[in-house]
C-alpha cells in the first residue's frame, strides 16, 4: 500500500497536493470541490497590507473629519482593485471556509512592512486558520534603499507576525535575494516555520497603440518549475524549514520532482485554473503509478533524495554546471554567431 501522506508546518496531510492562494478560495463551494477532488489543504487568497491600512486610515479619517471629506482619505492610497473584499469580510469568509471543510485551511496575508496591520494575523488565527502564509511580494525600486535596510524591515515584519500568532507561519518569498540561503535562515530564526518558493511575478507589458503600461497575467507552465526546484534542492537540509514548492506544478512528474528536491508539499494554481479542479485526481493517480513503477513506498522516502546534499554531483546545482552547459551547447548550435 503506497503512502502518499506528508507533513507540512506540523499539519498531517493525506497527500502533497495543496491548492495555493488564488481566487478558487473565494467561494465556499469551490473549496469543497477542491477537498472532494483530493487537495490535502487549501491556502486562501491574500488579504493585502494596503487593504487593511486603507480601511484603518479611512475609518480614522471618517471619525475625525466626518464622512463628507472621506474622498480625500481615499486618495492617499494606490487604486485597490476589486480582487479582494474588505478585511473583516475576509476574516468572516475564512471562518465559513474553515467550517465547510475538513482539510487544513491556511490564511494568507500579503505585505512588506511592519506595522499595525499585522494584527490581522491574529484575526486569521481566531477565525480558525490552521496556519498562516505571509507573502512578501515586493519590488524595490528606490536606489537609495539598500538591500540590508530592506532585509531588516522584512525580518521585523516576520517577528511582528510571529508575536501575533501561535499557529505555524510560512513565508512566501521571491527568488530575488542576493543570498537566498542566508535570508532563508534568518527568516527561520525570526519565526518562520516554512518557506514557500517562489512568488511568481506578473510582469507588466507595453501597449504600443495607447503607449500605456498594461497588466499582463500569464499562467505558468512546467518550465517555471525549475527555479523553485533548484532552490529547494539547495536549501533542503541546510535551513530548518518545511518547503512548499509553488510555480510550475502542472503534472504528477512536477510533483514527484518537487518531492525529490525536498519539498513537503507541491502547490497548484495555474493548472487548476486552466484545466479544472478535477485535475488533482489525475495527478494523484499519476504519482501513485510512478511510485509503484519505481518501487517507492512512501512520499517521505522520496523527500530530499535528489537534494544537493544527496546527489552524487552537487555541482550540478551550481555555477560549474553553467560552464558545462555552455561548452556542450557550443558544439550543438547549428549556426555561427
Ligand atoms: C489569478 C491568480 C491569483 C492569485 N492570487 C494570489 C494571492 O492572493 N496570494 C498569493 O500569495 N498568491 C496568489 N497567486 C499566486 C499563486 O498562489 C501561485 O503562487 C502562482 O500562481 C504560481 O503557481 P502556479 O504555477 O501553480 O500558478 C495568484 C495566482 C493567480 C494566477
Amino acid at each position: 500500500m503506497i503512502d502518499l501522506s506528508t507533513t507540512y508546518l506540523g499539519l498531517q496531510l493525506k497527500n502533497p497536493l495543496v491548492a495555493s492562494a488564488s481566487p478558487l478560495s473565494k467561494d465556499v463551494e469551490t473549496v469543497r470541490h477542491l477537498e472532494a477532488a483530493g487537495a490535502s489543504a487549501v491556502v486562501m487568497y491574500s488579504l493585502f497590507e494596503e487593504q487593511i491600512e486603507f480601511e484603518q486610515a479611512s475609518l480614522h479619517y471618517y471619525l475625525t473629519h466626518g464622512s463628507d471629506t472621506h474622498a480625500e482619505a481615499l486618495s492617499y492610497f494606490p487604486p485597490l482593485d476589486r480582487y479582494n473584499v474588505a478585511p473583516n469580510a475576509y476574516i468572516e469568509h475564512l471562518a465559513r471556509v474553515k467550517a465547510a471543510v475538513k482539510i487544513p485551511v491556511i490564511g494568507s496575508l500579503n505585505g512588506v512592512s511592519a506595522g499595525g496591520w499585522t494584527e490581522y494575523a491574529r484575526k486569521i488565527q481566531e477565525a480558525g486558520a490552521d496556519a498562516l502564509e505571509l507573502n512578501l511580494y515586493t519590488l524595490p525600486t528606490d536606489p537609495d534603499q539598500t538591500s540590508a535596510e530592506l532585509e531588516t524591515e522584512y525580518l521585523e515584519l516576520v517577528r511582528q507576525v510571529r508575536a501575533q500568532v501561535k499557529i505555524p507561519i510560512a513565508l512566501k518569498l521571491s527568488p530575488f535575494f542576493t543570498s537566498l540561503p542566508n535570508m532563508a535562515r534568518r527568516f527561520v530564526e525570526a519565526g518562520a516555520d516554512g518557506l514557500v518558493l517562489f512568488n511568481r511575478f506578473y510582469q507588466p507589458d507595453f501597449d504600443l497603440e495607447h503607449l500605456t503600461v498594461v497588466p499582463h497575467l500569464t499562467l505558468s507552465t512546467s518550465e517555471d518549475l525549475r527555479l523553485p526546484l533548484r532552490w529547494i534542492a539547495i536549501l533542503y537540509g541546510r535551513v530548518a524549514a518545511d518547503f512548499a514548492l509553488t510555480s510550475g506544478v502542472h503534472s504528477s512528474i512536477d510533483v514527484i520532482k518537487s518531492m525529490l528536491a525536498g519539498a513537503q508539499v507541491a502547490m497548484l494554481t495555474s493548472e487548476l485554473l486552466a484545466h479544472g479542479i478535477d485535475r488533482i485526481g489525475d495527478i494523484l493517480m499519476g504519482i501513485q503509478h510512478w511510485m509503484e513503477l519505481n518501487e517507492y513506498q512512501s512520499i517521505e522516502q522520496m523527500q530530499g533524495s535528489m537534494s544537493q546534499r544527496s546527489v552524487g554531483e552537487p555541482a550540478a546545482f551550481e555555477r560549474a554546471n553553467y560552464l558545462k552547459i555552455l561548452n556542450t551547447l557550443d558544439h550543438r548550435l547549428p549556426y555561427a554567431w
